[in-house]
């Protein structure tokens, strides 16, 4: 049986809703998302229930984390599903301020990250996307005090620019990174996937076996050099349009130069018409 979250969208009625539940001493997963939410999102707040009591849920299409050029103004906004999700799923608080709410006028504080923001990855493509990201979640996490914060590991390096947040900080919120989901054929879920036509969402899912292809030759005792180039080439000869395809140490997400001196992730960001996907995989 479902029942319907509790929803709020002021602060003094979050501030109230935190503090019964903090009263009641139970323990808190908060599951920061934007909304137009798919299994991926629903895996997130199954790992959270498993962690923690009482599982909040934010939606909140944050504008400081888009460029100009980017799709803030077109990101898919579903909020009647996503509550119908949720209710499924037994939340229990939905956290949905609006714009003015996170960023009342006169706003002018920034949280900027450096360490795993600056590796010259997203960052180089997307040079303000972690400052709005790391003031938003820095933000939800003073805001809602959870004691645990669930994020995917398909967006890799804002796992790690938020767990290092949390860390340098000392926001008291441990971070934990959940795996990617993907359809069947292997294509990580996004938000953005509704962008891709039927072409382009028959050759998306090539971008996972282009990675794949990567880490096999890895494991296998390639060299690194001769190894990306093979997955890259599968990934462009599918029509993608590479920002990246790289292998970086999966903590720090700094390059390496021998296989010896993983842990090691590969990450990639490309285009593909004009949907930009991003994914990544362990070697
Ligand atoms: O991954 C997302 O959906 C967003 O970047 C997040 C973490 C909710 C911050 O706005």
């Amino acid at each position: 049986m479902s029942r319907s979250p509790m929803i709020v969208r002021t602060i003094p009625a979050l501030r109230r809703a935190i503090d019964g539940i903090s009263s009641k001493g139970v323990t808190t997963a908060l599951v920061p998302t934007m909304g137009a939410l798919h299994d991926g999102h629903l895996s997130l707040v199954r790992l959270a229930k498993r962690r923690a009591a009482k599982v909040i849920v934010s939606i909140f299409v944050n504008p400081t984390q888009f460029a100009p050029t980017e799709d803030f103004g077109s990101y898919p906004r579903t909020w009647n599903a996503d509550l119908a999700l949720l209710a499924a799923e037994n939340v229990d608080l939905i956290w949905n301020p609006d714009v003015k709410t996170m960023y009342p006028d006169g706003f002018a504080t920034k949280i900027l990250t450096e360490g795993p923001a600056k590796v010259g990855l997203e960052d180089r493509f997307r040079p303000d996307f972690f400052t709005g990201v790391s003031t938003a979640v820095g933000k939800l996490f003073t805001q809602c005090r959870p004691d645990f914060a669930i994020f995917g590991e398909k967006d890799f390096q804002q796992l790690r620019v938020v767990t290092q947040m949390a860390r340098d900080l000392d926001l008291g919120v441990k971070v934990i990174g959940s795996r990617t989901v993907r359809e069947r054929d292997g294509l990580a879920m996004s938000s953005r996937n509704v962008y891709l036509s039927e072409a382009e969402r028959r050759a998306a899912p090539e971008l996972y076996r282009a990675m794949k292809e990567s880490a096999k030759r890895l494991r296998a005792g390639d060299d690194i050099k001769a190894a990306m180039a093979a997955g890259a080439a599968l990934a462009v000869a599918a029509g993608f349009t590479l920002d990246y395809f790289e292998v970086r140490h999966a903590e720090t997400l700094r390059p390496i130069a021998a296989v010896k001196d993983g842990p090691m992730r590969i990450l990639v960001a490309a285009k593909i018409g004009t949907t930009r996907l991003i994914d990544n995989v362990s070697v």
